[in-house]
Protein backbone atom coordinates (compact mmCIF):
# COMPACT_ATOMS: atom_id res chain seq x y z
CA UNK A 1 0.00 0.00 0.00
CA UNK A 2 2.34 2.37 -0.88
CA UNK A 3 1.85 5.28 -2.56
CA UNK A 4 4.11 8.51 -3.23
CA UNK A 5 1.83 11.69 -3.92
CA UNK A 6 3.59 15.30 -4.39
CA UNK A 7 2.30 18.64 -4.81
CA UNK A 8 3.16 19.73 -7.92
CA UNK A 9 0.52 21.32 -10.46
CA UNK A 10 -0.38 20.37 -13.65
CA UNK A 11 3.08 22.27 -15.86
CA UNK A 12 5.33 20.37 -13.23
CA UNK A 13 5.85 23.52 -11.22
CA UNK A 14 5.29 23.85 -7.27
CA UNK A 15 2.64 26.02 -6.43
CA UNK A 16 3.52 29.24 -5.15
CA UNK A 17 1.78 31.25 -2.81
CA UNK A 18 1.38 32.51 0.73
CA UNK A 19 -2.14 30.28 0.92
CA UNK A 20 -0.76 26.83 -0.38
CA UNK A 21 1.47 25.94 2.84
CA UNK A 22 -0.36 28.60 5.52
CA UNK A 23 -1.35 27.61 9.41
CA UNK A 24 -4.41 29.41 9.71
CA UNK A 25 -6.23 30.39 12.83
CA UNK A 26 -9.95 30.66 13.20
CA UNK A 27 -10.66 33.91 15.41
CA UNK A 28 -14.56 33.17 16.36
CA UNK A 29 -15.04 36.86 17.74
CA UNK A 30 -17.52 36.55 20.20
CA UNK A 31 -15.72 34.00 22.19
CA UNK A 32 -12.21 35.36 21.82
CA UNK A 33 -10.97 38.17 24.29
CA UNK A 34 -13.76 40.79 25.65
CA UNK A 35 -12.22 44.21 26.18
CA UNK A 36 -15.37 45.81 27.61
CA UNK A 37 -16.38 43.28 29.86
CA UNK A 38 -19.28 42.62 28.61
CA UNK A 39 -19.24 39.03 27.67
CA UNK A 40 -18.63 39.11 24.15
CA UNK A 41 -15.67 39.16 22.72
CA UNK A 42 -15.07 42.19 20.54
CA UNK A 43 -12.29 43.46 17.62
CA UNK A 44 -10.66 45.60 19.90
CA UNK A 45 -10.22 42.50 22.13
CA UNK A 46 -8.68 40.64 19.23
CA UNK A 47 -6.27 43.51 18.16
CA UNK A 48 -4.83 43.28 21.91
CA UNK A 49 -4.40 39.42 22.06
CA UNK A 50 -2.41 39.24 18.33
CA UNK A 51 0.50 38.80 19.68
CA UNK A 52 -0.54 35.46 21.51
CA UNK A 53 -0.65 34.14 17.86
CA UNK A 54 2.48 36.04 16.79
CA UNK A 55 4.03 33.77 19.28
CA UNK A 56 1.95 30.45 18.56
CA UNK A 57 3.50 31.06 14.97
CA UNK A 58 0.50 30.93 12.85
CA UNK A 59 0.43 32.94 9.52
CA UNK A 60 -3.06 34.17 9.36
CA UNK A 61 -6.17 34.77 11.20
CA UNK A 62 -9.80 33.80 9.79
CA UNK A 63 -12.71 35.75 11.36
CA UNK A 64 -16.17 34.25 12.17
CA UNK A 65 -18.58 37.21 11.18
CA UNK A 66 -18.28 40.33 13.00
CA UNK A 67 -20.82 42.38 10.98
CA UNK A 68 -24.32 44.18 11.93
CA UNK A 69 -26.36 41.43 12.63
CA UNK A 70 -29.71 40.39 14.94
CA UNK A 71 -27.13 37.19 16.16
CA UNK A 72 -30.09 34.54 15.22
CA UNK A 73 -27.30 32.57 14.45
CA UNK A 74 -24.31 34.09 16.12
CA UNK A 75 -23.58 36.73 13.24
CA UNK A 76 -23.95 34.18 10.20
CA UNK A 77 -26.97 36.38 9.77
CA UNK A 78 -25.47 39.52 8.27
CA UNK A 79 -27.98 42.59 8.19
CA UNK A 80 -25.30 44.91 6.38
CA UNK A 81 -21.98 43.63 4.54
CA UNK A 82 -20.02 46.87 5.04
CA UNK A 83 -19.94 47.22 8.55
CA UNK A 84 -18.85 45.99 12.16
CA UNK A 85 -22.34 45.63 14.87
CA UNK A 86 -21.57 47.63 17.89
CA UNK A 87 -21.23 44.25 20.01
CA UNK A 88 -17.43 43.83 18.03
CA UNK A 89 -16.46 47.66 17.76
CA UNK A 90 -16.67 49.82 15.00
CA UNK A 91 -15.33 49.97 11.57
CA UNK A 92 -12.17 51.76 12.80
CA UNK A 93 -11.87 49.17 15.39
CA UNK A 94 -11.66 46.58 11.74
CA UNK A 95 -9.49 48.89 9.79
CA UNK A 96 -7.04 48.92 13.19
CA UNK A 97 -7.44 45.22 13.90
CA UNK A 98 -6.16 44.65 10.04
CA UNK A 99 -3.35 46.85 10.39
CA UNK A 100 -2.18 45.43 13.81
CA UNK A 101 -1.79 41.93 12.11
CA UNK A 102 -0.66 43.09 9.08
CA UNK A 103 2.22 44.84 11.33
CA UNK A 104 2.96 41.41 12.94
CA UNK A 105 3.01 39.80 9.46
CA UNK A 106 -0.29 38.42 10.35
CA UNK A 107 -2.84 38.10 6.96
CA UNK A 108 -6.37 38.74 7.88
CA UNK A 109 -9.03 37.10 6.24
CA UNK A 110 -12.93 37.90 6.89
CA UNK A 111 -16.04 35.98 6.55
CA UNK A 112 -18.23 36.51 4.21
CA UNK A 113 -22.27 34.99 3.78
CA UNK A 114 -23.24 35.24 0.26
CA UNK A 115 -26.29 32.49 0.69
CA UNK A 116 -28.66 34.37 2.84
CA UNK A 117 -28.98 37.69 4.25
CA UNK A 118 -30.30 38.61 7.65
CA UNK A 119 -34.01 38.86 8.21
CA UNK A 120 -33.04 42.34 9.29
CA UNK A 121 -31.57 43.25 6.03
CA UNK A 122 -33.16 46.14 4.15
CA UNK A 123 -33.36 43.83 1.69
CA UNK A 124 -35.61 41.66 3.20
CA UNK A 125 -37.42 44.37 4.94
CA UNK A 126 -37.94 45.87 1.66
CA UNK A 127 -39.36 42.65 -0.10
CA UNK A 128 -42.01 41.92 3.36
CA UNK A 129 -43.08 45.71 2.47
CA UNK A 130 -43.88 44.74 -1.36
CA UNK A 131 -46.09 42.22 -3.02
CA UNK A 132 -45.37 39.21 -4.14
CA UNK A 133 -44.00 39.71 -8.08
CA UNK A 134 -41.95 42.77 -6.55
CA UNK A 135 -38.78 43.44 -7.39
CA UNK A 136 -37.59 43.32 -4.19
CA UNK A 137 -38.99 39.55 -3.13
CA UNK A 138 -37.21 38.34 -6.75
CA UNK A 139 -33.79 39.14 -4.50
CA UNK A 140 -34.62 36.35 -2.07
CA UNK A 141 -36.54 32.77 -2.77
CA UNK A 142 -39.89 33.74 -2.34
CA UNK A 143 -43.00 31.25 -3.33
CA UNK A 144 -47.14 30.85 -3.11
CA UNK A 145 -47.78 27.82 -0.64
CA UNK A 146 -48.90 24.60 -1.74
CA UNK A 147 -52.89 23.18 -1.07
CA UNK A 148 -56.28 25.50 -1.75
CA UNK A 149 -55.00 28.01 0.29
CA UNK A 150 -51.31 28.25 0.16
CA UNK A 151 -50.96 26.89 3.44
CA UNK A 152 -48.61 24.18 2.64
CA UNK A 153 -45.03 25.28 2.11
CA UNK A 154 -43.96 25.31 -1.80
CA UNK A 155 -41.55 22.14 -1.00
CA UNK A 156 -40.60 19.70 1.76
CA UNK A 157 -37.14 21.05 1.77
CA UNK A 158 -35.99 20.89 5.61
CA UNK A 159 -33.92 23.21 7.32
CA UNK A 160 -30.22 22.70 8.29
CA UNK A 161 -31.39 23.37 11.98
CA UNK A 162 -34.49 21.16 12.03
CA UNK A 163 -38.53 22.64 11.11
CA UNK A 164 -39.27 23.44 7.72
CA UNK A 165 -36.63 25.53 5.38
CA UNK A 166 -40.37 28.02 4.28
CA UNK A 167 -41.58 30.57 6.75
CA UNK A 168 -44.98 31.95 5.34
CA UNK A 169 -45.31 35.66 5.63
CA UNK A 170 -47.85 38.36 5.94
CA UNK A 171 -48.49 40.24 3.48
CA UNK A 172 -48.88 44.33 3.34
CA UNK A 173 -52.34 43.82 3.06
CA UNK A 174 -52.53 41.72 6.42
CA UNK A 175 -53.58 38.10 4.95
CA UNK A 176 -51.49 34.98 5.38
CA UNK A 177 -49.02 35.05 1.79
CA UNK A 178 -45.89 33.52 0.17
CA UNK A 179 -43.38 31.48 1.84
CA UNK A 180 -39.59 32.25 1.62
CA UNK A 181 -36.96 29.63 2.29
CA UNK A 182 -34.31 29.53 4.44
CA UNK A 183 -31.67 26.77 4.10
CA UNK A 184 -31.27 27.76 7.96
CA UNK A 185 -32.81 29.61 10.79
CA UNK A 186 -35.99 31.77 9.78
CA UNK A 187 -33.75 34.72 10.06
CA UNK A 188 -31.78 33.69 7.38
CA UNK A 189 -33.54 34.17 4.55
CA UNK A 190 -31.81 32.61 1.25
CA UNK A 191 -31.06 35.21 -1.55
CA UNK A 192 -31.80 34.43 -5.27
CA UNK A 193 -28.48 34.38 -7.09
CA UNK A 194 -30.18 33.74 -10.47
CA UNK A 195 -30.81 38.03 -9.85
CA UNK A 196 -28.07 39.96 -11.55
CA UNK A 197 -28.47 43.18 -8.96
CA UNK A 198 -27.19 40.05 -5.70
CA UNK A 199 -24.42 39.12 -8.00
CA UNK A 200 -23.44 42.75 -8.51
CA UNK A 201 -24.11 43.44 -4.54
CA UNK A 202 -21.51 40.58 -3.50
CA UNK A 203 -19.25 41.89 -5.76
CA UNK A 204 -18.70 45.42 -4.19
CA UNK A 205 -18.89 44.12 -0.69
CA UNK A 206 -15.73 41.80 -1.82
CA UNK A 207 -14.29 45.19 -3.01
CA UNK A 208 -15.37 46.87 -0.07
CA UNK A 209 -13.13 44.67 2.19
CA UNK A 210 -10.67 43.46 -0.11
CA UNK A 211 -9.76 48.01 -0.21
CA UNK A 212 -9.89 48.01 3.66
CA UNK A 213 -6.85 45.71 2.88
CA UNK A 214 -8.49 41.85 4.18
CA UNK A 215 -6.83 38.88 2.86
CA UNK A 216 -9.00 37.12 1.79
CA UNK A 217 -12.41 35.50 2.23
CA UNK A 218 -13.78 32.55 4.09
CA UNK A 219 -17.22 31.38 1.70
CA UNK A 220 -19.83 30.27 3.99
CA UNK A 221 -22.30 27.68 2.43
CA UNK A 222 -20.25 27.70 -0.43
CA UNK A 223 -21.74 25.11 -1.91
CA UNK A 224 -25.95 26.53 -1.55
CA UNK A 225 -25.88 29.52 -3.62
CA UNK A 226 -27.78 27.92 -6.14
CA UNK A 227 -30.52 25.78 -6.04
CA UNK A 228 -32.41 23.00 -8.63
CA UNK A 229 -34.11 25.77 -10.95
CA UNK A 230 -38.03 23.42 -9.95
CA UNK A 231 -37.05 23.35 -6.54
CA UNK A 232 -38.06 19.33 -6.46
CA UNK A 233 -38.92 17.66 -3.39
CA UNK A 234 -36.09 16.24 -1.96
CA UNK A 235 -37.52 13.55 1.27
CA UNK A 236 -34.40 13.33 3.41
CA UNK A 237 -33.66 14.74 6.38
CA UNK A 238 -30.90 17.97 6.36
CA UNK A 239 -28.14 18.73 8.58
CA UNK A 240 -25.18 20.53 8.88
CA UNK A 241 -22.57 18.49 7.54
CA UNK A 242 -24.84 16.78 5.08
CA UNK A 243 -23.10 18.06 1.61
CA UNK A 244 -23.35 15.57 -1.20
CA UNK A 245 -22.31 12.35 -0.31
CA UNK A 246 -20.82 9.55 -3.07
CA UNK A 247 -23.97 6.85 -2.53
CA UNK A 248 -27.16 8.83 -3.37
CA UNK A 249 -28.11 11.57 -5.52
CA UNK A 250 -27.24 15.01 -5.32
CA UNK A 251 -29.47 16.99 -2.99
CA UNK A 252 -31.73 19.87 -5.09
CA UNK A 253 -30.19 22.75 -2.73
CA UNK A 254 -26.53 21.74 -2.79
CA UNK A 255 -23.72 21.73 -5.21
CA UNK A 256 -25.33 22.63 -8.12
CA UNK A 257 -22.89 23.48 -11.06
CA UNK A 258 -24.51 27.00 -11.51
CA UNK A 259 -21.96 28.15 -8.65
CA UNK A 260 -19.12 28.06 -10.23
CA UNK A 261 -19.36 30.87 -12.69
CA UNK A 262 -19.64 33.01 -9.78
CA UNK A 263 -16.85 31.93 -8.32
CA UNK A 264 -14.68 32.60 -10.95
CA UNK A 265 -16.49 36.38 -11.50
CA UNK A 266 -14.94 36.66 -7.69
CA UNK A 267 -11.79 35.37 -8.80
CA UNK A 268 -11.32 37.78 -11.15
CA UNK A 269 -11.97 40.19 -8.67
CA UNK A 270 -9.68 39.24 -6.28
CA UNK A 271 -6.48 38.75 -9.16
CA UNK A 272 -7.63 42.30 -9.91
CA UNK A 273 -5.78 43.36 -6.28
CA UNK A 274 -1.92 43.19 -5.47
CA UNK A 275 -0.90 40.55 -2.39
CA UNK A 276 -2.61 36.93 -3.10
CA UNK A 277 -6.16 37.46 -1.41
CA UNK A 278 -7.78 34.39 -1.13
CA UNK A 279 -11.47 32.77 -1.29
CA UNK A 280 -11.58 29.77 0.57
CA UNK A 281 -14.57 27.43 0.56
CA UNK A 282 -16.89 26.31 3.19
CA UNK A 283 -18.45 23.39 0.82
CA UNK A 284 -19.63 19.97 2.97
CA UNK A 285 -19.31 18.08 -0.68
CA UNK A 286 -18.52 14.86 -1.32
CA UNK A 287 -16.84 13.25 -2.55
CA UNK A 288 -13.39 14.59 -2.78
CA UNK A 289 -13.75 14.95 -6.33
CA UNK A 290 -16.39 16.93 -6.72
CA UNK A 291 -15.29 19.28 -4.05
CA UNK A 292 -12.02 20.14 -5.67
CA UNK A 293 -14.17 21.56 -8.82
CA UNK A 294 -14.37 24.78 -6.12
CA UNK A 295 -10.61 24.92 -6.32
CA UNK A 296 -9.76 25.00 -10.31
CA UNK A 297 -7.48 27.75 -10.49
CA UNK A 298 -9.96 29.96 -12.14
CA UNK A 299 -11.98 29.33 -8.82
CA UNK A 300 -11.46 29.45 -4.70
CA UNK A 301 -7.98 28.81 -3.84
CA UNK A 302 -8.68 26.78 -0.77
CA UNK A 303 -11.73 24.40 0.46
CA UNK A 304 -11.82 22.52 3.65
CA UNK A 305 -11.28 19.27 3.62
CA UNK A 306 -14.28 18.12 5.97
CA UNK A 307 -13.62 14.67 5.38
CA UNK A 308 -10.23 14.83 6.96
CA UNK A 309 -12.06 16.14 10.28
CA UNK A 310 -14.59 13.27 9.64
CA UNK A 311 -12.58 10.51 9.18
CA UNK A 312 -12.23 8.15 12.12
CA UNK A 313 -9.34 7.50 14.18
CA UNK A 314 -7.71 4.45 12.66
CA UNK A 315 -5.01 3.64 10.62
CA UNK A 316 -6.95 2.75 7.48
CA UNK A 317 -8.89 5.68 7.73
CA UNK A 318 -6.37 8.17 7.88
CA UNK A 319 -4.17 6.72 5.19
CA UNK A 320 -7.30 6.61 3.05
CA UNK A 321 -8.40 10.08 3.37
CA UNK A 322 -4.76 11.31 3.55
CA UNK A 323 -4.13 9.70 0.40
CA UNK A 324 -7.48 10.95 -1.41
CA UNK A 325 -7.53 14.58 -0.14
CA UNK A 326 -3.63 15.03 -1.75
CA UNK A 327 -4.79 13.15 -4.81
CA UNK A 328 -7.98 15.22 -4.91
CA UNK A 329 -6.31 18.29 -4.84
CA UNK A 330 -3.58 17.49 -7.03
CA UNK A 331 -5.47 16.64 -10.16
CA UNK A 332 -6.82 20.53 -10.32
CA UNK A 333 -3.48 21.75 -8.77
CA UNK A 334 -4.76 23.27 -5.43
CA UNK A 335 -2.91 22.92 -2.21
CA UNK A 336 -4.73 20.44 -0.08
CA UNK A 337 -6.09 21.60 3.80
CA UNK A 338 -6.54 20.00 6.37
CA UNK A 339 -8.83 20.60 9.82
CA UNK A 340 -9.98 19.06 13.14
CA UNK A 341 -12.19 21.52 14.70
CA UNK A 342 -14.20 24.25 13.90
CA UNK A 343 -17.29 26.45 15.45
CA UNK A 344 -19.74 23.94 13.54
CA UNK A 345 -18.31 20.57 15.37
CA UNK A 346 -17.30 18.96 18.64
CA UNK A 347 -13.87 19.92 19.41
CA UNK A 348 -11.55 17.14 18.07
CA UNK A 349 -9.89 16.90 22.07
CA UNK A 350 -13.65 15.30 23.38
CA UNK A 351 -14.27 14.14 19.53
CA UNK A 352 -11.89 11.68 19.91
CA UNK A 353 -12.64 10.79 22.89
CA UNK A 354 -16.13 9.58 21.58
CA UNK A 355 -15.42 5.53 21.02
CA UNK A 356 -14.17 5.17 17.27
CA UNK A 357 -16.82 4.73 15.13
CA UNK A 358 -19.34 6.79 17.02
CA UNK A 359 -21.69 8.74 14.58
CA UNK A 360 -20.75 12.62 14.56
CA UNK A 361 -22.49 14.45 17.34
CA UNK A 362 -24.20 17.38 17.37
CA UNK A 363 -23.29 18.80 20.35
CA UNK A 364 -23.26 17.12 23.69
CA UNK A 365 -25.30 17.69 26.63
CA UNK A 366 -25.04 16.48 30.62
CA UNK A 367 -27.16 13.48 29.91
CA UNK A 368 -25.65 11.76 26.62
CA UNK A 369 -22.36 9.39 27.66
CA UNK A 370 -19.78 11.81 28.22
CA UNK A 371 -15.99 11.07 26.28
CA UNK A 372 -13.12 10.25 27.94
CA UNK A 373 -11.12 13.40 28.37
CA UNK A 374 -7.40 12.05 29.06
CA UNK A 375 -7.94 9.89 25.80
CA UNK A 376 -9.69 12.58 23.85
CA UNK A 377 -6.70 15.08 24.49
CA UNK A 378 -4.37 12.25 24.34
CA UNK A 379 -5.34 11.36 20.95
CA UNK A 380 -6.52 15.17 19.55
CA UNK A 381 -2.30 15.89 20.43
CA UNK A 382 -1.09 12.59 18.24
CA UNK A 383 -3.85 13.55 15.24
CA UNK A 384 -2.94 17.12 15.58
CA UNK A 385 0.97 16.52 14.98
CA UNK A 386 0.24 14.22 12.24
CA UNK A 387 -1.70 17.18 11.13
CA UNK A 388 0.72 19.67 11.14
CA UNK A 389 3.00 17.47 9.26
CA UNK A 390 1.11 16.92 6.00
CA UNK A 391 1.94 19.29 3.03
CA UNK A 392 -0.48 21.92 2.15
CA UNK A 393 -2.74 24.29 4.44
CA UNK A 394 -4.11 23.55 7.89
CA UNK A 395 -6.89 25.13 9.84
CA UNK A 396 -6.51 25.31 13.97
CA UNK A 397 -9.62 26.65 15.92
CA UNK A 398 -9.08 29.05 19.00
CA UNK A 399 -8.08 26.93 21.85
CA UNK A 400 -7.47 23.79 20.21
CA UNK A 401 -3.40 25.22 20.89
CA UNK A 402 -4.50 24.51 24.80
CA UNK A 403 -6.18 21.34 24.39
CA UNK A 404 -9.41 22.67 25.08
CA UNK A 405 -12.55 20.50 25.44
CA UNK A 406 -15.89 20.69 24.32
CA UNK A 407 -18.13 21.52 27.24
CA UNK A 408 -19.98 18.21 27.45
CA UNK A 409 -21.91 19.69 30.47
CA UNK A 410 -23.72 23.16 29.67
CA UNK A 411 -26.84 23.74 31.09
CA UNK A 412 -29.46 23.39 28.35
CA UNK A 413 -31.20 26.56 29.76
CA UNK A 414 -27.85 28.68 28.80
CA UNK A 415 -28.03 27.33 24.80
CA UNK A 416 -27.88 29.98 22.35
CA UNK A 417 -27.65 27.62 19.21
CA UNK A 418 -30.70 28.10 17.04
CA UNK A 419 -30.30 24.15 16.61
CA UNK A 420 -31.36 23.26 20.13
CA UNK A 421 -34.94 24.62 19.56
CA UNK A 422 -35.16 24.34 16.42
CA UNK A 423 -35.05 20.76 16.06
CA UNK A 424 -37.43 20.12 19.03
CA UNK A 425 -34.54 20.17 22.05
CA UNK A 426 -33.45 17.08 20.01
CA UNK A 427 -30.00 18.16 19.10
CA UNK A 428 -27.84 20.54 21.35
CA UNK A 429 -26.10 22.00 18.59
CA UNK A 430 -22.97 23.96 18.84
CA UNK A 431 -22.51 26.12 22.09
CA UNK A 432 -19.87 23.29 23.27
CA UNK A 433 -16.83 24.52 21.57
CA UNK A 434 -17.98 28.06 21.15
CA UNK A 435 -17.40 28.86 25.10
CA UNK A 436 -14.92 31.98 25.53
CA UNK A 437 -11.19 30.41 25.98
CA UNK A 438 -9.38 30.67 29.08
CA UNK A 439 -6.25 33.22 29.02
CA UNK A 440 -5.32 32.92 33.06
CA UNK A 441 -6.44 30.50 35.20
CA UNK A 442 -7.18 32.86 38.17
CA UNK A 443 -8.14 36.09 36.83
CA UNK A 444 -12.47 36.77 35.99
CA UNK A 445 -13.95 34.71 32.77
CA UNK A 446 -10.22 33.03 33.36
CA UNK A 447 -8.69 36.34 31.69
CA UNK A 448 -11.58 36.19 28.62
CA UNK A 449 -12.54 39.88 29.81
CA UNK A 450 -12.10 42.08 32.78
CA UNK A 451 -15.23 41.14 34.39
CA UNK A 452 -16.85 37.64 35.68
CA UNK A 453 -19.46 38.22 32.46
CA UNK A 454 -19.40 34.89 29.44
CA UNK A 455 -22.14 35.10 26.73
CA UNK A 456 -21.81 31.14 27.68
CA UNK A 457 -21.05 29.81 30.69
CA UNK A 458 -17.27 28.98 31.31
CA UNK A 459 -16.64 25.08 33.03
CA UNK A 460 -14.52 24.87 36.15
CA UNK A 461 -12.07 22.96 34.23
CA UNK A 462 -10.94 25.93 31.80
CA UNK A 463 -8.57 27.03 34.81
CA UNK A 464 -6.27 23.98 34.15
CA UNK A 465 -6.00 24.66 30.32
CA UNK A 466 -5.41 28.04 30.48
CA UNK A 467 -2.24 29.67 28.43
CA UNK A 468 -0.20 30.75 31.55
CA UNK A 469 -0.67 27.64 32.89
CA UNK A 470 0.91 26.30 29.52
CA UNK A 471 3.09 28.97 28.90
CA UNK A 472 7.09 27.34 28.88
CA UNK A 473 5.02 24.34 30.48
CA UNK A 474 7.40 21.50 28.96
CA UNK A 475 4.91 19.11 27.51
CA UNK A 476 1.84 21.49 27.75
CA UNK A 477 -0.39 21.49 24.95
CA UNK A 478 0.55 24.97 24.23
CA UNK A 479 3.99 24.73 23.62
CA UNK A 480 3.27 21.50 21.77
CA UNK A 481 1.49 23.57 18.83
CA UNK A 482 4.52 26.08 19.15
CA UNK A 483 7.16 23.67 18.63
CA UNK A 484 5.26 21.94 15.81
CA UNK A 485 4.84 25.21 13.83
CA UNK A 486 8.28 26.40 14.07
CA UNK A 487 9.53 22.67 12.65
CA UNK A 488 6.84 22.92 10.02
CA UNK A 489 8.17 26.01 9.35
CA UNK A 490 11.73 25.27 9.76
CA UNK A 491 11.41 22.16 7.74
CA UNK A 492 9.01 23.08 4.85
CA UNK A 493 6.47 20.99 6.16
CA UNK A 494 3.64 22.78 4.15
CA UNK A 495 5.52 23.06 0.79
CA UNK A 496 6.68 19.45 1.07
CA UNK A 497 6.17 16.10 -0.85
CA UNK A 498 4.37 13.14 1.35
CA UNK A 499 6.08 9.60 0.77
CA UNK A 500 4.72 6.47 2.82
CA UNK A 501 6.96 4.61 4.29
CA UNK A 502 4.32 2.08 6.07
CA UNK A 503 0.09 2.32 6.03
CA UNK A 504 -0.60 -0.84 7.83
CA UNK A 505 -3.61 -1.56 10.20
CA UNK A 506 -2.11 -0.08 13.19
CA UNK A 507 1.28 2.36 11.94
CA UNK A 508 1.12 5.18 9.58
CA UNK A 509 4.97 6.31 8.82
CA UNK A 510 5.52 8.79 6.11
CA UNK A 511 8.27 11.04 5.13
CA UNK A 512 7.93 14.67 4.48
CA UNK A 513 11.24 16.19 3.02
CA UNK A 514 13.73 15.42 5.78
CA UNK A 515 11.38 14.38 8.31
CA UNK A 516 9.58 11.13 9.28
CA UNK A 517 6.05 11.02 10.52
CA UNK A 518 5.47 8.04 12.66
CA UNK A 519 1.67 7.58 14.54
CA UNK A 520 1.16 4.40 16.68
CA UNK A 521 -2.65 3.64 16.50
CA UNK A 522 -2.22 0.67 17.61
CA UNK A 523 -1.89 -1.29 21.49
CA UNK A 524 1.60 -2.66 21.13
CA UNK A 525 4.77 0.28 21.31
CA UNK A 526 6.64 0.35 18.23
CA UNK A 527 10.32 1.03 18.17
CA UNK A 528 11.86 3.59 16.02
CA UNK A 529 14.65 2.83 13.51
CA UNK A 530 17.96 2.61 14.90
CA UNK A 531 19.39 5.57 14.88
CA UNK A 532 16.96 8.00 14.62
CA UNK A 533 16.56 11.42 16.37
CA UNK A 534 13.51 12.91 17.37
CA UNK A 535 12.30 15.90 17.26
CA UNK A 536 8.88 16.09 18.52
CA UNK A 537 6.81 14.18 19.27
CA UNK A 538 2.65 14.61 21.04
CA UNK A 539 3.62 12.39 24.57
CA UNK A 540 6.64 10.97 25.91
CA UNK A 541 8.18 7.80 24.56
CA UNK A 542 8.28 4.53 26.48
CA UNK A 543 11.60 4.20 28.50
CA UNK A 544 13.11 2.25 25.94
CA UNK A 545 12.45 4.94 23.20
CA UNK A 546 9.27 3.05 21.40
CA UNK A 547 5.94 5.20 20.24
CA UNK A 548 3.54 4.33 22.51
CA UNK A 549 -0.39 3.95 22.05
CA UNK A 550 -2.33 7.31 20.31
CA UNK A 551 0.90 9.18 19.83
CA UNK A 552 3.00 10.68 16.67
CA UNK A 553 6.87 11.34 16.31
CA UNK A 554 8.39 13.39 14.21
CA UNK A 555 12.05 12.10 13.94
CA UNK A 556 15.02 12.39 11.16
CA UNK A 557 15.77 8.93 10.42
C1 LIG B 1 -21.92 27.82 8.06
C2 LIG B 1 -21.36 28.36 9.35
C3 LIG B 1 -22.33 28.08 10.45
C4 LIG B 1 -23.63 28.78 10.13
C5 LIG B 1 -24.15 28.37 8.76
C6 LIG B 1 -25.23 29.29 8.29
O1 LIG B 1 -22.02 26.46 8.05
O2 LIG B 1 -20.10 27.80 9.59
O3 LIG B 1 -21.86 28.47 11.70
O4 LIG B 1 -24.59 28.46 11.09
O5 LIG B 1 -23.14 28.43 7.79
O6 LIG B 1 -24.71 30.54 7.95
Amino acid sequence: MNSNVSKEDRSGGPIAGWWTEAVIYQIYPRSFADSNGDGIGDLPGITARLDHLVELGVDAVWLSPFYPSPQADAGYDVADYRDVDPLFGRLPDADKLIAEAHSRGLRVIVDLVPSHTSSAHPWFTAALATAPGSLERSRYVFRDGRGPDGEQPPNDWQSVFGGPAWTRVVEPDGRPGQWYLHLFDTGQPDLNWDNPEVRTEFLDVLRFWLDRGVDGFRVDVAHGLIKQADLADWQEPQEILSGNEADRPRPPMWDQDGVHEIYRDWRRVLDGYPGERILVAEAWVEPAERLVRYVRPDEMHQAFNFEYLLAAWTAPAQYAVITRSLEATDSVGAPTTWVLSNHDVVRHASRLGLPIGTPRPNGIGAGDPQPDAALGLRRARAATLLMLALPGSAYLYQGEELGLPEHTTMPDEARQDPTWARSGHTQRGRDGCRVPIPWEADAPSYGFGPTDASWLPQPEVWAEYALDRQREVPGSTYEMYRTALRLRREYGLGQGTLRWRESGDTVLTFDNGDLTVLTNFGEPPVSLPSGAEVLHASEPLTDDGAVPTDVTVWFRA
